[in-house]
């Protein structure tokens, strides 16, 4: 169950090139590629002749020239050579998806095509601002997407999964506020004073003293999710000393049960520091592997028991993530009832929304 008429990550801008990469994205299996103009494409990965995927083969003279018996398609769908003919068949054409590229990130339109407006695309300006430094990856979960966007929305399992980077017991024992903000975005915000640095926070502040630490979980339906996870040392100004990133949780459905997570983590200090990218990045990497091995488990155990509605038992953390997926559900019930519609983005990216008093009034 998804939206279609939205813009969802396809990947890294700078993966695209004249090789094809293979991807599928809401089951749909597509084939991205670039131009020697420059120019981004995404195709149906299925030839218009014998429906093998394009994949097989490779691209020549900006055409997909497929694996099989080498018909060739332009940048437009369209058949544009047939060996051993001189005459191209009319009407032979591949399906092609509106896609952009904005802020490092390639999107793809996998909705009506007619109503894809760049326009539509979620302000994520930390991925390539000045000011920033964003470290990049992926994951691929073997799970539900929502999976994925509960587990963002309910923070305190880092006390429990994530032990060994940034959990804390803290997280867990600290109530979380919140919000549905404009009808669009859930916004959790969970305060932790005064409290002994997880050993991602110890390496970064450079010694093992308290800190003031704060989390805010925003997410957009749907598969938008950004984190503030922030922290300054205890006697230290948190309007300007802060350790503040901002990871960015860019989960594209995959399958009904696999999940694209491409995800990049931008961060406001030592914005030059290498060494500190690559450990960040190495954090990172450890951090998403273990909500992966948890999230793996969970899908298989609730497709063993047909995909029953969670929580069963609902407990105070589990607000955010059920107001999350009320908004999607939202979502997609108002695409089936009219496919034109489209719901544009919140201003998830304003950076007033992230830094808005703790404790405000829910809608
Ligand atoms: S199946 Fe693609 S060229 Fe024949
Ligand atoms: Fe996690």
């Amino acid at each position: 169950m998804w939206p279609k008429n939205c813009w969802y990550v396809a990947g890294f801008a700078h993966e695209a090139s004249q090789s094809l990469i293979k991807r599928k994205f809401l089951n749909q299996a597509v084939v991205l590629w670039r131009t020697t103009a420059g120019k981004l494409i995404a195709m149906e990965d299925r030839c218009a002749h014998r429906l093998v995927p394009l994949s097989t083969g490779r691209v020549v003279n900006d055409q997909v020239e497929c694996g099989y018996h080498g018909l060739r398609f332009g940048a437009d769908g369209a058949c544009a050579f047939v060996p051993g003919q001189d005459s191209v068949p009319k009407n032979s054409r591949v399906k092609t998806f509106p896609v952009a590229e904005r802020h490092a990130l390639m999107w793809i339109w996998l909705g009506a095509a007619d109503l894809a407006d760049e326009d539509l695309i979620p302000d994520l300006h930390w991925m390539d601002a000045p000011g920033w430094k964003a470290v990049t990856g992926y994951h691929h979960f073997k799970c539900d997407y929502r999976l994925i966007n509960d587990n963002l929305l309910d923070l305190s399992h880092e006390t429990y999964i994530h032990k060994h980077t940034i959990g804390h017991e803290s997280v867990a024992d600290s109530g979380v506020v919140s919000n549905v903000l404009g009808g669009r975005i859930v916004r959790a915000h969970r305060e932790m004073p005064n409290i002994d640095p997880p050993p991602f926070f110890q390496a970064l502040q450079g010694h093992s003293g308290k800190i003031n630490r704060w989390q805010i979980a925003i997410y957009m339906a749907p598969g938008i999710n950004m984190t503030e996870a922030a922290f300054h040392s205890v006697g230290t100004d948190r309007e300007t000393q802060a350790f503040i990133t901002r990871p960015l949780h860019l989960i594209t459905p995959e399958t009904e049960h696999t999940a694209h997570y491409f995800w990049g983590l931008p961060r406001n200090f030592r914005l030059d520091d290498e060494e500190l990218s690559k450990k960040i990045y190495a954090g990172v990497v450890q951090t998403f592997n273990e909500d992966c091995v948890l999230l793996e488990l969970q899908d298989a155990a609730l497709q063993a028991e047909g995909m029953p509605q969670i929580p069963q038992t609902a407990v105070k953390t589990d607000i955010a993530p059920v107001q999350g997926r009320r908004l999607l559900s939202d979502m997609i019930q108002r695409e089936m009832d009219d496919p034109r519609f489209v719901l544009p983005p919140a201003p998830l990216a304003n950076d007033a929304t992230v830094t808005m008093p703790f404790a405000i009034a829910a809608e």
